[in-house]
């Protein structure tokens, strides 16, 4: 008979697959992006997810556990589709847009994953392994506000024609910048809405 526990060391195996991948998934779309603030935003995390494979590895040792990775076919898949977009909209003011769109189905997945994790370690008595899932998944979820931020203040604008600083070489950020529409004089729809000055 399976047990709760073995559906925890099941999932942390699962998680700690994903982790892996995306450290090495996530060096490709720092390149890829282009908007120097949400590069920023993917290396940090990055980081992050660096120290997310050693305290899973620490929760691990909590259980008395080699650790050890089994095949996390979700991650698979959100990965596989995420290098897809990179190549097919190189080029296109809608990239960055797919880019963070791509890291917010990972987070999503890894955020639904930690939570259950975080109760289950809970239910086992295992406050140590509650902790660092805990730490894990306040770092996930805002990791994922910060990706919705630059989404809705940046990248959809430029997805949608609206601001065309990602495109010219000369200037990396949109963050001082007018939207290209609005600096070649036209008015967009909704410039009544917050808009140029609500750029990233
Ligand atoms: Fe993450």
């Amino acid at each position: 008979m399976k047990t709760l526990k073995d559906l925890f060391l099941d999932e942390v195996g699962d998680m700690y697959d994903a982790e892996r991948r995306i450290v090495k998934a996530l060096p490709k779309l720092v390149k890829a992006a282009t908007c120097e603030k949400l590069k920023a935003a993917l290396q940090a995390h990055l980081k992050e997810t660096e120290g997310h494979v050693t305290k899973l590895e620490q929760v691990f040792q909590s259980l008395d556990q080699k650790a050890k990775g089994k095949t996390c076919k979700t991650t698979v898949a959100l990965l596989e589709e995420g290098g897809d977009i990179v190549t097919e909209f190189k080029g296109s003011p809608a990239l960055n847009a797919a880019l963070i769109s791509a890291a917010q189905k990972v987070e999503h997945h890894e955020i639904a994953s930690y939570g259950a994790l975080h109760e289950w370690a809970k239910l086992l008595g295992n406050s140590n392994a509650a902790d660092l899932l805990e730490e894990i998944l306040g770092e996930e979820k805002a990791a994922n506000a910060t990706l919705t931020e630059l989404a809705l203040k940046s990248s959809d604008k430029e997805a949608l024609g609206e601001c065309g600083c990602h495109n010219d070489d000369s200037e990396k950020e949109c963050s001082d910048k007018q939207p290209a529409t609005v600096r070649r004089g036209i008015k967009p729809a909704g410039m009544n809405r917050k808009r140029a000055g609500a750029l990233v």
